[in-house]
């Protein structure tokens, strides 16, 4: 029988690691979710739903689970399952890798300020003298848009995968779930009259459209930097991250 892997999921990433593992015979894959979709996406394997209750009950289910390894392929913005998937992989002696996708590089057309976190994001926005009644995106989860209810003078337009009330009356929700292209990315920011755009330097191949569609009307992107990553070992593709594990499975 093919080992047990446990991958922390809710990215692209993790879903096609899922894919090649069970598809190649590599590993029987388990994808732990957090559960904060309503439907998620169909991933190929196991799946199990919802926290572990922290560090030492990741620990628990790993050596329970009898997993012979262990992938974070979280979001590279998910901080604190990171740090509990390596503090937990310890605990439990799982070797345990880190698959995070490259982040996303300006090129020369692009209009983009860096911030920090979600309050330098907002504060940027104030500083670009937009006229007033303009409307940013905001490509951002919906549990961090709070920092731009304060931005005064400007609309925003919110995405989100599942529908929610707006959070505040300033602000527009549309539903949306990947993969995006750039025709779609386009027609949306010309309709909602986008006039600046927030995003978390997230990375990946689908979310660069609306980066594109910025590019190609010439539209302010306030990028947030990412924060530091997870500790070593880390990779930034599936391949290389399918490769690792072969080198440590039986089959
Ligand atoms: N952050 C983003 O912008 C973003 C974007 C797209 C997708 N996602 C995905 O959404 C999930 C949650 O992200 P987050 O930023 O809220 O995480 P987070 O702040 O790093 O984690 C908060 C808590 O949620 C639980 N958790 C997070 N990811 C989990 C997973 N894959 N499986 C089981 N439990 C998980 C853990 O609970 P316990 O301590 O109880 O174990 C963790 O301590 C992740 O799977 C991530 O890949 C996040």
């Amino acid at each position: 029988m093919a080992d047990r892997v446990l991958i922390l999921g809710g990215t692209e990433e993790a879903r096609a690691l899922a894919a090649a593992l069970a598809g190649g015979g590599i590993a029987a894959p388990v994808t732990a979710l957090a559960g904060r979709t309503a439907e998620p996406a169909a991933v190929a394997g196991a799946v199990r739903i919802g926290g572990f209750g922290g560090p030492a009950g990741l620990a628990e289910h790993l050596r329970d689970g009898g997993y012979a390894a262990l992938v974070d392929a979280t979001h590279p913005f998910a901080r604190q399952i990171s740090a509990h998937a390596a503090e937990a992989a310890r605990t439990a002696a799982v070797p345990r890798l880190a698959l995070v996708r490259p982040a996303w590089e300006p090129g020369a057309r692009d209009r983009w300020i860096e911030a920090a976190d979600e309050a330098g994001a907002a504060a940027a926005l104030g500083d670009l003298g937009l006229p007033g009644e303009s409307a940013v995106f905001l490509a951002l989860g919906r549990q961090r848009v709070a920092a731009f209810a304060e931005v005064p003078g400007l609309r925003f337009v919110l995405r989100t995968v599942d529908p929610i009330e707006p959070p505040w009356p300033g602000c527009r929700t549309v539903v949306g779930r990947g993969p995006f292209d750039e025709a779609a990315e386009r027609t949306l920011l010309e309709t909602e009259s986008v006039a600046a755009m927030a995003c978390r330097n997230s990375g990946g191949g689908s979310g660069r459209a609306k980066l594109d569609a910025a590019r190609a009307l010439g539209l302010p992107v306030v990028m947030i930097r990412r924060p530091p990553p997870p500790e070593p070992p880390v990779v930034a593709s599936v391949a290389e991250a399918t490769v690792w594990l072969s080198e440590r499975l039986r089959r």
